[in-house]
């Protein structure tokens, strides 16, 4: 019996945003060596997952190969690099024929794949659902085949299901096999879409932005829990516009203070933390956003609560986030346009007694209170930890 697979969410590195699918070994492993370097690893980012664009076709036995140009030494010395350097390996294929990038996907393989993947010692499987049937059974009996075919190999591996939200996999995706599930469509590198009014989100060609990320995944605090994870997409932190799938529809950048924002919110929300900007070119902006430890512990908090929103009204998200330790993380997002003050009582939030309130980007302890009272700049997000 294989458990525990994701006790806290996982965190690493994806390579989609930044790479697409001209993602070669030298790239991860470059990517691996940066995140060591960066002190990435030792802060809990310890997987490389990689995306769509790997695959090479099947050999003469039909056993999935990748493509041996872009990994000419293979995916398991690959995993061995990793693993030599504390650190896993995620891999990527689909519920159908072909991936939504047109690679060689997993139906009809699942046994032999999932045997495959384990033969590389691979510690992670993401898995498509592109071209594949919309209905929820089809989609459930196809995640419930490659689970059942993953824990029928020797190697715990962790699965996730990226069917988009579509068919509230919150309230099946565990059950099925997974371990985290996305909640939307793919995230772009933006604060919010640029959409008619009433316009569909759910059509493709809108694209989301980090607002409207957060506006499906807030809603779904009550299915995550250790084991299993509301998974609301990549971060955008750091990638400014600059390459890869990201940039398309209007994924042109976001501001420092909205790549804080959702460092803060994907924290309370307990996602998983994967990095999609390039490590190995860094600013120093991204790089404390990336690394600050109070957040990080915050998100990867062993109670495993994602936080509720409790206000959201006039342009105020203020989400509260019960932590192991008996205290709170508070978030509070101005949505607005304009620097504004935010007042509150603990108490409105349904937090009883009085709290030192630790503001964990600005790093300053404010004195005992049951209070909120403080000035939040625009799409800025405070977020403080509690203590008694
Ligand atoms: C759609 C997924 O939602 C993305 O995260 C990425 O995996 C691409 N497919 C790859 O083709």
């Amino acid at each position: 019996q294989k458990s525990n697979l994701a006790p806290t969410p996982p965190m690493g590195f994806m390579t989609w945003n930044y790479f697409g699918d001209n993602i070669t070994e030298q790239d991860v492993k470059s990517i691996a060596d940066a995140m060591l370097e960066e002190g990435l690893v030792e802060l809990g980012y310890d997987y490389i997952f990689i995306d769509d664009g790997w695959q090479g076709g099947r050999d003469n036995k039909n056993n999935i190969i990748p493509d041996p140009e872009k990994f000419p030494s293979g995916i398991k010395a690959l995993a061995d690099y990793l693993h030599e350097r504390g650190m896993k390996l995620g891999i990527y294929s689909d519920a159908a024929q072909l991936t939504c990038a047109g690679y060689t996907a997993s139906l009809g393989f699942e046994e032999q794949d999932a045997k495959t993947f384990a033969e590389w010692e691979v510690d992670y499987l993401k898995y498509d659902y592109c071209f594949a049937p919309t209905d929820r059974e089809t989609a459930e009996k196809r995640y419930i085949k490659m689970a059942d075919a993953l824990k029928a190999t020797d190697r715990d591996i962790v699965f996730a299901v990226c069917e988009w939200g579509q068919r509230e996999p919150w309230l099946w995706a565990e059950e099925a096999g997974g371990q985290l599930w996305r909640t939307t469509y793919d995230i772009r590198d933006k604060w919010k879409a640029d959409a008619p009014e009433g316009a569909d989100l759910h059509e493709e060609s809108i694209g989301y932005g980090i607002l409207d990320i957060l506006e499906i995944n807030a809603e779904l605090d009550e299915y995550a829990g250790p084991g299993g994870w509301n998974d609301p997409d990549m971060l955008v932190v750091g990638l400014h516009g600059k390459s890869g799938p990201s940039k398309d529809q209007g994924g042109t950048g976001a501001t420092n203070t909205e790549y804080q924002s959702q460092m803060s919110l994907w924290s309370l929300m307990a996602a998983p933390l994967m990095i999609s900007n390039d490590v190995r070119n860094m600013d120093d902006a991204t790089r404390a956003i990336l690394t600050n430890k109070d957040i990080l512990a915050i998100d990867q908090d062993p109670l495993g609560k994602q936080a509720k929103r409790v206000i959201n009204e006039n342009g105020w998200q203020v989400f509260v986030k019960p932590l192991a330790d008996g205290t709170y993380a508070v978030g509070i997002l101005n949505a607005d346009e304009k620097k504004r003050r935010f007042k509150s009582k603990l108490s409105d939030l349904g937090i009883d007694g009085k709290y030192q309130l630790f503001d964990v980007w600005n790093k300053e302890t404010h004195k005992k209170t049951n209070k909120l009272n403080f000035k939040v700049k625009s799409h800025e997000t405070l977020v403080f930890k509690l203590t008694n």
